[in-house]
């Protein structure tokens, strides 16, 4: 292993090399070609740090993100900070000038547009000046939406706090799993989902007076439904207030939406912000990513920085990969901090990354984008973009959803960039080239509704009494063919009779806040007598790929360790196995330490197992065991998911109904069996179509559980079509 010099060095850069180029394109298929065009703008050199020669990430700066402040040193150091009060940073905020005349606008008006850059305060001070104003009297609460989970969480907790409450008492939150709040909560952070599950319990939201749907612009599929039943419900509920607040983007739409709404805006506050682009495209991103974090941490004057990457296991492996060199590098460089944060990460994680950052170190917040909008992150002057994110996309054609790496927008890599910008003038060192900003990115991300499976909305929409879809008020409307498809697919799982109505199987698959199949899935277990593994296996899923922990320095006992737990017939029976050994051990987290399983996701699993079994009752499901008999649980799984199927033929797996061809993903249990028939949890484009916790099956299995659906001739052997007919026509002749 070379020395690795740590210079300071004026340097020139060289395209990326050839074979860091091919390993790219083989990790990210067809969205890292998109940056594949060259830039030619300024040859300004930079003042690099070179961790090796083929290491340096050169940067040209290209253009500026306008503020409205000067540009001012950077912020005082956060201890000076945490000791103004607490009331004091209250006032600080952007919308605090504001707070009597947007009070007065809410009195003034049932529905109101609230835009406001991000971190002006609409989600931490708006609920609390509408407290405040007492509109939580007579028992009254306020409701305020969030796309994402981890925000629903931290914004509530930052609200406890800075009002000196217990969370969970007056200010409390409510995500899928996990409901922190009681009898006293009048401030309910919710995510988009519970609000709309809300509807299900309560049609006219009787108990809410305020109902705040917050970061609209992310323009989630359950926030786009939300509009649309708000909109409804306020028209015979005249006082009920409803706040649609959002970044600084699409407002002119929501206020068409809500019959001409006024929109409130709160001026922003915000600094320059310098963007640069690479010279070339960079091969590797995530490689690069972590590059550049050692140059500005080495070569830039203090400010956290914060990274944009697009999932848990990228931004895990981001993680380690600086951390790593940190170690390596020592004492060579001041202290890094080194943060991740994404959808799953527990609180006690979260917590951290708003802790001030220590005098003398630096802090680099390794983020998916729920820190583009949702939450604000103090001290930010560094913004590192490669320009990525995962996206769901969807196939009405085929029915096939997948999640996919893919190009940011426009519009969300200069959010990104003006994240820099929020308490000091601030950098964005973008890992693309300008040219690709310019020719490649599009506008605007298509809302959610327009990429994505439908058959979770309108099963709720049914079960709400919502009969005609096609004329639903919808911000934008989803393409016809993924609605037919949504109703095909509810009526396939049983859920909807030939009218499109909703059976009573619909309802109850309706009661449990998971995707229809996986509702189906758990309904079946009753026919099958095996809830108690189905519960089990249904909980695993949810909390999918991050079961397994494979540390670098450990990669062959953690390998060993996950094949310890492979069982024939697939990957959801590993999940059920994983399970089942920890709960034999006392649900322990050193068993969980010496098996390499994490300890975290499995208490997740737990809690949702606990919560799925709370209501079996209500679906009329009885708790029962297989007794070791599996094939009835693959059969009950075979139920629900009967859609995902994929047979192997001479050319690889194609999927029965579609013939796409799919491939099973390396990290299975399966992957060296290659089965005849199975089913997949899900689909991940990344470098192919790769299925997800797969399950061997039997063709046989897919005519009793979904008689309706399939044809024996569609699961005919297709080598055994192509028998001459004739032989056994001959045979009989002959006898
Ligand atoms: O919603 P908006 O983006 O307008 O702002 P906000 O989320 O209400 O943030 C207002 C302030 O609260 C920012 O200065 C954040 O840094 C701070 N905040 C925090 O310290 N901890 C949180 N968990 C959330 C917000
Ligand atoms: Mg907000």
């Amino acid at each position: 292993q070379p020395a690795r010099a740590v210079d300071l060095v004026e340097e020139e850069s060289g395209a990326p090399g050839e074979e860091q180029r091919r390993w790219e394109e083989a990790r990210l298929g067809a969205a890292s070609l998109k940056f594949g065009a060259r830039d030619a703008t300024s040859q300004e050199p930079r003042y690099q740090l070179v961790l090796e020669e083929e290491e340096t990430i050169e940067f040209v700066r290209a253009t500026q993100l306008q503020g409205d402040e000067e540009p001012t040193a950077p912020p005082a150091s956060a201890q000076a900070q945490q000791k103004e009060s607490i009331q004091a940073v209250r006032r600080s905020l952007p919308v605090f000038p504001f707070r009597e005349e947007l009070l007065a606008a809410i009195a003034d008006h049932q529905v109101l547009i609230i835009e406001g850059e991000t971190g002006s305060g609409k989600t931490t001070q708006i609920p609390q000046y509408l407290f405040e104003e007492g509109y939580t009297k007579k028992g009254m609460k306020i409701a305020c939406t969030q796309p994402r989970r981890v925000a629903a969480m931290s914004v509530a907790a930052r609200v406890a706090r800075e009002m000196g409450v217990k969370l969970g008492n007056e200010v409390g939150y409510s995500i899928r799993f996990e409901d922190c709040t009681s009898e006293r909560t009048v401030l309910r952070y919710m995510t988009d989902g519970m609000l709309l599950r809300e509807f299900l319990s309560e049609p006219d939201l009787a108990s809410y007076s305020v109902v705040m749907v917050d970061e609209a612009h992310e323009r989630t599929l359950h926030t786009d439904i939300l509009f649309g039943l708000i909109k409804d419900v306020a028209r015979f509920r005249p006082e009920l207030k409803v706040l649609v607040a959002s970044a600084t983007l699409d407002t002119a739409r929501f206020s068409t939406f809500f019959d001409d709404a006024p929109i409130f805006r709160i001026p922003g506050r915000r600094f320059p912000v310098d963007i640069f682009y690479t010279k070339a495209p960079e091969a590797d991103y995530l490689e690069a990513c972590v590059v550049s974090v050692l140059q500005i941490h080495v070569t830039q004057p203090p400010g956290d920085i914060l990274v944009f990457l697009t999932g848990q296991e990228e931004i895990e492996a981001a993680c380690e990969m600086l951390q790593d060199r940190c170690r390596r590098l020592g004492s060579k460089i001041r202290e890094l901090l080194v943060l991740p944060i994404y959808a799953n990460l527990p609180s006690d994680m979260q917590a951290r990354i708003f802790q001030p950052t220590p005098p003398g170190a630096r802090k680099v917040v390794v983020a998916t984008n729920i820190a583009e909008t949702s939450l604000t992150i103090e001290g930010i002057i560094y913004v590192l973009d490669p320009g990525f994110c995962k996206q769901k996309s969807y196939n009405p054609r085929t029915g096939m959803e997948s999640l996919t790496v893919t190009p940011c927008s426009k519009a969300s890599a200069n959010q990104r960039a003006g994240r820099a910008g929020r308490v000091a003038a601030g950098k964005c060192f973008r890992l693309y080239t300008a040219w690709a900003y310019q020719h490649e990115l599009e506008e605007t991300t298509v809302p959610e509704i327009q990429r994505t499976s439908l058959g979770n909305v309108v099963l709720l929409l049914k079960s709400l009494g919502i009969h005609d879809l096609m004329h639903f008020d919808f911000l934008d409307p989803p393409p016809y063919e993924t609605l037919l498809l949504a109703l095909e697919q509810l009526y396939a799982l049983g859920a909807l009779n030939h009218l499109g109505e909703l059976t009573t199987s619909g309802r109850k698959m309706a009661e449990l806040p998971v995707d229809p199949m996986l509702s189906k899935m758990i309904l079946a277990s009753e026919k099958y007598s095996c809830s108690e593994e189905i519960l089990t296996v249904a909980a695993m899923l949810s909390v999918n790929n991050s079961i397994f922990y494979r540390p670098k320095d450990k990669v062959v006992h953690a390998d060993n360790a996950r094949v310890n737990f492979f069982l024939p017939g697939g990957d959801h029976l590993v999940l059920l196995n994983v399970y089942t050994q920890w709960a034999e051990s006392g649900y322990s987290s050193q068993w969980c330490y010496e098996n390499f399983v994490q300890f975290r996701s499995m208490r997740r699993a737990r809690d949702v197992r606990e919560q799925l079994e709370g209501l079996l009752e209500r679906v009329e499901v009885g708790l029962s065991s297989c007794q070791g008999d599996y094939i009835r649980v693959r059969k009950a799984i075979t139920a629900g998911y009967f859609y995902h199927t994929a047979r192997l033929t001479r050319s690889g797996y194609r999927t029965v109904k579609q013939q796409q061809t799919v491939f099973i993903h390396p990290n299975s249990s399966l992957f060296e069996q290659q089965p005849r028939w199975l089913l997949y949890h899900e689909l991940v484009l990344t470098t192919k179509e790769f299925m997800r916790q797969v399950l061997e099956i039997e063709s046989s299995w897919l005519l009793e559980v979904a008689p309706h659906y399939y044809k024996a001739k569609e699961l005919e052997d297709p080598h055994a079509k192509k028998m001459p007919k004739k032989v056994g026509k001959t045979r009989e002749e002959l006898g």
